[in-house]
């Protein structure tokens, strides 16, 4: 049985390697909630492509971490499978800016070591950008949209997942990325029009899942403005 198991394994990994298949650790989060492009003709989720002016809760700009190695920190969060019972902002605090519960006031979560807080307007056009993470291929991914959940609360709490699963205003594509090699440090991204809410400030949820059932999100407050 034992030996069986590892026959297996050995037989997976080999697998793995002869295919060129991405590791099943890499995992994802919204590196950006608000991506302004230099030059919205040539749209470019590179650095040099534009700048970010909106984050999650609690990003730590100040460590100036290259893109896409936030993974070091516990960037990431991976959700309990099951809504009914997942969390949907991270609580665990274990690196520097994972902890993604809202703040009280939520602007604490903003502003000094961490990054700015979203302010749009309805109708606005929000982008949003991701590493790629060696996962941005149609072929192994089982659901390659990215979901954007926005609470329709305003200026109140955190909702449940299932009820921000009841309010997904846009799907983006995960593999939607910039050429290149580097299958885990590309940059990638996607853009959806705010929908109509009345002033305030409410949750945006990027959730995005990698194999079967397993969910990783990142959270942020959006302010809408008149
Ligand atoms: C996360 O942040 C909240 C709000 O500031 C705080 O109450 C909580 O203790 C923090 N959790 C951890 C694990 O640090």
């Amino acid at each position: 049985m034992v030996l069986k198991t590892i026959v297996a394994f050995v037989a997976i990994g080999a697998l793995a390697v002869l295919s060129g298949a991405p590791q099943t650790e890499a995992h994802s989060w919204a590196d950006c909630i608000d991506w302004k492009f230099k030059d919205p003709k040539k749209p470019s989720w590179n650095d040099n492509g534009g700048r970010c002016i909106g984050y999650a809760r609690r990003y730590p700009v100040a460590l100036n971490m290259p893109f896409g190695t936030q993974d070091k920190i516990f960037r990431y969060f991976q959700q309990d499978a099951d809504p009914r019972v997942a969390i949907p902002c991270s609580n665990r605090g274990d690196g520097y800016g994972s902890n993604e519960t809202r703040a009280d006031p939520v602007s604490k979560a903003y502003g000094g070591n961490f990054g700015r807080m979203t302010t749009t307007t309805v109708g606005d056009t929000l982008c949003v950008r991701w590493p790629a993470k060696n996962h941005a291929f149609p072929q192994y991914l089982i659901d390659r949209f990215v979901q954007i959940n926005l609470s329709p609360v305003r200026n109140g709490k955190d909702i449940t997942q299932l009820e921000l699963l009841k309010n997904t205003v846009a799907k983006l594509d995960f593999t939607k990325c910039m050429p290149g090699a580097d299958i885990d440090l590309k940059a990638c991204g996607g853009c959806f029009k705010v929908p109509r809410r009345a002033p305030g400030t409410y949750l945006l949820q990027w959730r995005w899942m990698l194999d079967q059932g397993q969910w990783y999100s990142s959270c942020a407050d959006i302010k809408i403005k008149k």
